[in-house]
């Protein structure tokens, strides 16, 4: 089918409980390794670029590779720019066919934030297309990052309401205890402020970061109100430990077909596994197909100018 929108997919998972999976895909095997995982375990899918990775692969055809993909399955795939730091990022991907965004203001100030996610949730709407934006910050490094800095950058339930108010955003990525890029799963989750957040707001909550989050953690997170869940660099890495076993096992290999099937299906494994550690598994059928004009752009206008 066509590329679905995220805010259906969304809505489903926080009614019934289970988390999406939101996997980045930096080129075409990727993007076929996840498809090919979520095939295989009927559930809907959120392929995700970030806006670094866009840079890698290009906007048009890394849409162009996912919208393909979507319609050869059955299953629903959405698009999703993840992590677009800059406003006409945002726009560039919207104008390619993604059919999600992520306006990323977590490293400005509260009111800068929610004034460009405001923007960006304007252009969005307009045609239909959900957005999400990040309150708090999910450090990128975890390396340079001390405990008090940690709990310093996350979200509180008070800031979440009054940011979904202003911005209108479909759905928050909250700080809550993880980080970017962690090989090692020793992220500890505040449970606790994911409930009081959930309690805050009724948009679904994202959890970035999930690849250093020990598996009882997701399931607690998910349980306490997460319904969609970042993974990239879990991916990456079982990928890239595969081309290397390859190429290290034998130093003559130069068809890279070779190794870039094993790595697909290391990658198309991993997928699977976190599916099922979302309780996502078999949640493919009804996830109505997305509609880019649902909203009259007229009507949408004038709800703007009462506002
Ligand atoms: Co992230
Ligand atoms: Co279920």
């Amino acid at each position: 089918m066509p590329l679905v929108s995220t805010k259906d997919m969304l809505l489903d998972a926080q009614r019934k409980g289970y988390a999406i999976g939101a996997f980045n895909a930096n080129n075409l095997e990727m993007a076929q390794g996840i498809v090919r995982a979520a095939e295989l375990e009927e559930a809907p899918v959120i392929v995700q670029v970030s806006q670094g990775g866009a840079e890698h692969a290009g906007v048009e055809e890394m849409a162009a590779i996912v919208q393909v993909l979507a319609k050869k399955t059955r299953i629903p795939v959405a698009l999703h720019l993840d992590h677009g730091v800059d406003f006409v990022y945002n726009l560039r991907c919207l104008r390619a066919g993604f059919t999600s965004l992520m306006y990323d203001g977590s490293q400005l100030s509260f009111d800068e934030n929610a004034r460009i996610t405001r923007e960006v949730v304007r252009a969005a709407h307009a045609v239909n297309v959900p957005v999400e934006a990040e309150l708090g910050m999910v450090p990128r490094d975890p390396h340079s990052i001390t405990p008090e800095e940690l709990k310093k950058y996350m979200t509180t339930p008070e800031e979440a309401k009054r940011f979904v108010e202003l911005t209108k955003v479909d759905a928050l990525a909250v700080a809550v205890g993880s980080m970017h890029k962690m090989k090692v799963k020793q992220a500890v989750l505040d449970i606790e402020r994911i409930k009081a957040i959930r309690q805050a707001v009724s948009v679904p909550l994202v959890l970035h970061g999930a690849s250093g989050v020990p598996d009882e953690a997701v399931q607690a997170a998910i349980e306490a109100g997460i319904s969609k869940i970042n993974v990239h660099t879990q991916l990456a890495k079982s990928f890239t430990e595969k081309i290397r076993e390859i190429l290290t096992q034998d130093l003559n290999v130069v068809d890279i077909r070779k190794y870039l099937h094993q790595a697909r299906e290391a990658l198309m494994e991993e997928v699977r596994a976190k599916i099922r550690l979302f309780g996502a598994s078999g949640h493919a059928s009804g996830i109505s197909p997305f509609d880019e004009t649902m909203i009259e752009p007229e009507e949408y206008v004038k709800q703007e100018i009462v506002e």
